[in-house]
């Protein structure tokens, strides 16, 4: 089967006007590949679980080769698999239940929103289970402490009511690699009791419907083990949570979408391959790295933006701007990641990506195809609008002329931008692109001198946070 690959041609941001040469890459193409070497040895270090000398620590480096790692365990072993357990719990839950709530933060939760919006239906949780392919709807929290929106989603799920139809059932999938994270965890209780009331206090049945993902010990992992589960997935040891997309945090609720993991995760592979074996100026993860860093570091666009063409994209964005921003803003170092849907955000923030500070490096991020039917405006016998000239245009034609529009204008007036293609939006494609991210993050910490694991910052607001609250 031939794969087709995504795409990244920064040919509108390597230019003179730039202050960049023509060959500013391939000059950079020793250090790049420097680094890939690095992230390559990073790998198998982990892998050989060789002790980790102190100036690497910590080292997260197994997110690398998990996707790899799991399909080969898949083809072995079958349905002692993960991936076939997996499976296996997400078809149990969708014949249960008709709602999954996912709680979990930051890399607990970011790339299943992503994969829901990139991949499932628009209207995902409003169309009837029937366009949903029988799967049920998903809802997150334990991603904020916001009282009104717990108390909506707790409205939504009958406030404890007792659930006899599949209709009304629903389940939790509780995902926290600590087991300890404060937002998490009282999202958890809160909507653990009402659980146990829609089971009537049921504990085998609440012990089914709850599926944890986390460490293999911590409160999580204890409670868990309290509550009898049954079924119960791991964070790899090693894996970090804004890497841990490709393991059980992100497979298990794209498994009761209804998502093809299988496919993500041979997208996943398909990206390590060309990554380990592409040239500089044929190899999108190092391109795309040497790219940013050559126009941050000579022309000081340290703002990062990743400007989406289709709405479905935007929690994409956002998974990626949480694992640039905690891996890479460090050291007052890092760029400013930021991303934007178009042509939604040309009408809001369109202005100053125009006119503003040049500090901005624009990569659009365009579709090929769409999943459905292009849709055409059509005739009108009120052509008070004066569309009827333009009857004939597809949605899909408007896109693409405001896409080329705005690339046109960012280009007169030496607005830096540079373009990755994906081919469609499928499970593959996605795969390929969560992995781009994550190796070049990796790449990019390892050419600034950046170690791009660990969040040691993240812990300063947590520890005066319990501090406040227990005293
Ligand atoms: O990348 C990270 O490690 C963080 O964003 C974590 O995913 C986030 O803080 C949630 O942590 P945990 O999964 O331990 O609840």
């Amino acid at each position: 089967m031939s794969i087709e690959l995504i795409t990244y041609n920064p040919a509108g941001l390597l230019l003179p006007e730039h202050g960049l040469a023509e060959d500013a890459l391939a000059n950079l193409a020793p250090k790049l590949q420097a680094a890939r070497d690095e992230v390559l040895s990073d790998a198998k270090l982990w892998a050989a679980g060789e002790e980790v000398p102190a100036e690497k620590q910590p080292l997260d480096a197994g997110f690398h080769e998990l996707p790899d790692r799991l399909l080969a365990e898949y083809r072995e072993l079958g349905p002692e698999s993960e991936i076939a357990r997996i499976q296996a719990t997400a078809d149990r839950l969708a014949g249960e239940v008709d709602r999954v709530v996912v709680l979990g933060i930051g890399g607990s939760y970011m790339g299943a929103r992503a994969l829901l919006e990139a991949c499932c239906h628009p209207y995902y949780n409003e169309v009837p289970r029937a366009e949903r392919s029988g799967r049920p709807r998903m809802s997150f929290e334990g991603n904020n402490v916001d009282n009104d929106a717990m108390q909506g989603l707790c409205d939504l799920l009958g406030r404890g009511r007792e659930a006899t139809e599949v209709a009304d059932r629903w389940a939790i999938v509780v995902i926290s690699k600590s087991g300890g994270t404060l937002e998490t965890a009282a999202a958890f209780r809160i909507l653990l009791r009402q659980l146990r009331a829609s089971c009537g206090d049921d504990a085998a049945q609440l012990a089914k419907l709850v599926i944890p993902v986390t460490g293999t010990s911590g409160k999580l992992f204890d409670l868990a083990g309290a509550l009898g589960c049954p079924e119960m997935y791991h964070v790899p040891e090693g894996v970090g949570g804004r890497f841990s997309i490709l393991s059980a945090v992100g497979l298990l609720p794209a498994a009761i979408m209804g998502l093809d993991i299988v496919k993500l995760l041979e997208g996943a592979a398909a990206m390590n391959e060309h990554f380990r074996s592409a040239a500089v100026g044929e190899n999108v993860v190092l391109d795309y790295t040497g790219a940013c860093h050559l126009i941050e570091t000579q022309r000081g666009c340290d703002v990062r933006l990743l400007s989406t063409w289709g709405k479905r994209l935007e929690a994409v964005g956002l998974w990626y701007d949480q694992l640039l921003a905690e891996s890479l803003g460090k050291h007052e170092q890092g760029a400013l990641p930021l991303t934007i849907v178009n042509t939604r955000d040309l009408h809001s923030r369109g202005q100053q990506h125009q006119e503003g500070k040049r500090d901005k490096v624009i990569t659009n991020v365009t579709i090929g195809a769409c999943q459905r039917e292009p849709l055409a405006i059509g005739r009108s016998e009120h052509n008070h609008d004066q569309l009827n000239e333009l009857a004939d245009k597809t949605l899909p034609d408007i896109l693409d002329a405001a896409t080329r529009g705005t690339n046109q204008a960012y280009q007169e007036d030496n607005r830096p931008t540079a373009d990755l293609h994906l081919p469609q939006l499928d499970e593959h494609v996605l795969g390929q692109v969560f992995q781009m991210f994550m190796l070049a993050t990796v790449v990019e910490g390892r050419l600034i001198g950046i170690n791009p694991y660990g969040q040691p910052g993240v812990e300063a607001y947590k520890k005066n946070m319990n501090a406040i609250l227990r005293t």
